[in-house]
């Protein structure tokens, strides 16, 4: 059975992220790690806790992670993600908070550790800035070699930008992070904008949740809601919102539901497209490509199969 290790910012597709993962049977979520974006790492930290424990699935751990870029002292949440996410990073929706604690264990030292535990098993998932993997390939840079695979949310190949013309919000957090990542010859999937900006969930699915009459059916409603309208402000012509981190889970747990590009990736690091993830030059006639770039999805085959496994888990929950 897969191995999953989820690295979130917990905001709002985060959240459903989570719930794609619990709701696949296939695999087994071993544990959550955080990191800064959407949210600060210490919020996206409680926001996970308290996920697992309305989904019922206190058993998976939560690991606090590195609270800001590799080559920042700090963070600090953009007004754009709190538009987005809500300050709480989960639209306003109130949830009990957890009465378990995040580990004690570093997330970067959790990672190692999975990965020798697991190895070929286990697929990570990094659905914002990819600073916790950075320190975890420097600190053991042979777990590029053991991991199965990584399938990260983040970047943007054949299409543009969200943060401007060249960046995407995860990858703009740590470029240079992302950098390192992608040049590591680590195993790695980039679920990109080219394919989550074409898996949209609008209100009709919403309401399915809603109608469970469950607490796990009205909080995904409710938080979805404020998501999808959210984008009516930031993205009106698409008529839904991403489902950015889930598609990630999706691909991780059935790689069938897009199709990718075998390519050396890198991301720039220096002068005005900084942030940008590109075919890297130096590897143009490398054989060996690293990488696969997802750049089409099977759309109505993963909304049905995000329907069927969230709404299986919210059910019950
Ligand atoms: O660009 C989309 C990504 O940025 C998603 O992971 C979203 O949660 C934010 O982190
Ligand atoms: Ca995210």
């Amino acid at each position: 059975m897969k191995k999953l290790i989820l690295d979130l910012d917990t905001g709002i597709d985060d959240a459903l992220a989570i719930a794609y993962a619990l709701g696949s049977t296939e695999s087994e979520l071993i544990g959550i790690t955080g990191t800064y974006g959407n949210v600060l790492m210490e919020q996206g930290v409680r926001n996970a806790l308290a996920i697992t424990d309305l989904f019922g699935h206190q058993e998976v751990k939560v690991y606090k992670g590195l609270p800001h870029a590799s080559t920042k002292d700090s963070f600090e949440v953009l007004d754009i993600s709190a538009f987005i996410h809500g300050k709480n990073g989960i639209g306003e929706v109130s949830i009990p908070e957890s009465s378990r604690d995040a580990e004690s264990m570093s997330a970067v030292d959790f990672i190692i550790d999975a990965v020798k535990t697991y190895g070929e098993d286990l697929i990570y998932i990094p659905t914002g800035p990819l600073t916790n993997l950075d320190a975890a390939l420097k600190k053991a840079p042979e777990i590029k070699d053991e991991i199965g695979r990584v399938v990260l949310m983040g970047g943007a190949l054949t299409v543009p930008g969200n943060v401007n013309a060249w960046t995407e919000a995860n990858i703009s957090q740590d470029p240079d992070a992302a950098n390192n990542v992608f040049r590591s010859g680590i195993p790695a999937t980039m679920i990109g904008l080219d394919v989550t900006l074409q898996t949209l969930l609008t209100y009709k699915e919403t309401q399915q949740w809603r109608d469970l009459n469950t607490p796990a059916g009205s909080f995904l409603a409710d938080m979805s809601d404020y998501y999808i309208k959210a984008y009516e402000t930031t993205a009106p012509h698409l008529g839904g919102c991403g489902l950015h981190d889930p598609l990630a889970v999706g691909v991780a747990v059935d790689p069938t539901l897009v199709s990718t590009l075998a390519i050396n990736m890198q991301v720039d690091v220096e002068g005005p497209t900084r942030g940008r993830t590109i075919g890297d030059p130096t590897k143009l006639n490398d054989p060996d490509k690293s990488m696969q770039v997802a750049v089409g999805v099977d759309v109505p085959r993963f909304l049905d199969e995000f329907m069927n496994r969230i709404s299986g888990l919210a059910k019950n929950s």
